[in-house]
C-alpha cells in the first residue's frame, strides 16, 4: 500500500483529548517556633533564615544567595538552637515545630565573629563592602592573629578583556562555582580545587581559562562577594583610582541582543558604560546573563 494511502483522511475527526487538569497545590503544613523571645508560623520547608527575615531579624550571610542552593561553607550565619550540641547555620537548616532559636546570643556573636577574623586575616577584603560592614558590627578585628597569619595572597589572574581573576580576595564561598555549574550557567569551567588551606577556586587541571570551558558569561563576576571575580573596566578603573559609584548612574533596560529580553541594569559613569549586571530578583534571569548581554557594550563607546 502507498504512503499516501496510509496517511489519516484530512476529513477524520480526531477525537478530543482530555482537558487537561490542574494538579491541586499541596497544602503545606505551618510550624511555629520561637526565635529570640518572638513567636513566628512558618511554612515547612522553610530554613530558619526564612524565619527570621519574617520577623524583620536580619541575618549575614556570605556564601548564601537565594538564586543558588546553600553550600553551608561560610558559617557567618550561624545561630543558637536550644538543644542542639553545635551552632546551626540559618541559611540552610529547615525549620521543626517548636524549635526555640538565639539569633543574637554571645555565643553567636562570638561565633561571627571569629569567622569574620579567620576569613579577613587571610584574604584581602577591600572590595567586600557586605563582609566590612559585618566585621564593623561583629567588632572583628583584621590584625587578631597578628602579621604573622597565612593569607591567600598571589598576583591577579588578567588573561583576557573581559574579567580579572584576584584570588587574593576570594573567601572560597562557592558561588561562581554553583553560577557556572548546575544553579545557572552548566558550563562547569571552574570548580574548587585541593584541600584545607590550599582550597581554591581552578580551571579543569588549572588550565589558563582562555582554553578552559569558560564562555564568558560572567556569571560568576555577578554572584561574587568581595571583587575577586571583576570586570576588566572596573578593575583597570580601580587601579587608575577613577572608579567613583558616587558618580555612576544605573539604568535599567533590555539587552538588544535577542529576544529573550534579558533586564539589564546598566551603570555608567562620566557618560561612558562602566558595568552591566541583571537584577537577582528578575524572575527570567536571576542575576545571569550571556556574554553579549554583560560584555558586549563597548560599541556604544568612543574609540580611544
Ligand atoms: S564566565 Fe561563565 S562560564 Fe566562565 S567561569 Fe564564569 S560562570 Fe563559568
Ligand atoms: S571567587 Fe568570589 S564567588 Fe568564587 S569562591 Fe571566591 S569569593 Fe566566592
Ligand atoms: S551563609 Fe550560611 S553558611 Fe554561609
Amino acid at each position: 500500500m502507498s504512503e499516501q494511502a496510509q496517511a489519516p483522511s484530512p476529513l477524520t475527526p480526531i477525537p478530543p483529548a482530555p482537558a487537561p487538569e490542574i494538579p491541586p497545590g499541596v497544602a503545606r503544613r505551618q510550624f511555629e517556633i520561637i526565635i529570640d523571645g518572638n513567636r513566628v508560623a512558618v511554612a515547612e520547608g522553610a530554613t530558619i533564615l526564612e524565619a527570621a527575615k519574617k520577623l524583620r531579624i536580619e541575618t549575614p550571610t556570605l556564601c548564601f544567595l537565594e538564586t543558588l542552593t546553600p553550600v553551608n561553607v561560610c558559617r557567618v550565619c550561624v545561630v543558637e538552637l536550644e538543644g542542639s550540641r553545635a551552632l546551626v547555620p540559618a541559611c540552610s537548616r529547615k525549620v521543626e515545630a517548636g524549635m526555640v532559636i538565639h539569633t543574637d546570643s554571645e555565643r553567636v556573636r562570638l561565633s561571627r565573629r571569629v569567622v569574620l577574623e579567620f576569613l579577613a586575616s587571610s584574604v584581602e577584603v577591600r572590595t567586600a563592602p557586605q563582609l566590612q560592614e559585618y566585621m564593623k558590627r561583629y567588632a572583628a578585628r583584621r590584625e587578631k592573629f597578628g602579621p604573622r597569619a597565612a593569607t591567600v595572597a598571589q598576583p591577579e589572574k588578567i588573561d583576557n578583556e573581559l574579567y580579572v581573576r584576584d584570588y587574593s580576595k576570594c573567601i572560597l564561598c562557592y558561588k561562581c562555582v554553583e553560577a557556572c555549574g548546575v544553579d545557572a550557567q552548566n558550563t562547569f569551567a571552574i570548580s574548587v580545587a585541593g584541600r584545607g588551606f590550599h582550597a581554591h577556586i581552578a580551571t579543569e587541571f588549572e588550565i589558563p581559562l582562555t582554553d578552559s570551558a569558560c564562555v564568558y558569561c560572567g556569571n560568576c563576576i555577578g554572584v561574587c562577594p568581595t571583587g575577586a571575580l571583576m570586570g576588566k573596566t572596573e578593575y583597570d578603573m580601580r587601579k587608575a583610582g577613577t572608579w567613583d559609584e558616587s558618580r555612576q548612574t544605573h539604568t535599567e533596560t533590555i539587552c538588544p541582543y535577542c529576544g529573550v529580553g534579558c533586564e539589564l541594569t546598566v551603570d555608567a559613569q562620566a557618560g561612558q558604560i562602566v558595568k552591566v549586571s541583571s537584577p537577582l530578583d528578575h524572575s527570567v534571569t536571576q542575576g545571569n546573563l550571556c556574554i553579549k548581554g554583560r560584555f558586549g557594550w563597548q560599541f556604544t563607546q568612543p574609540k580611544t
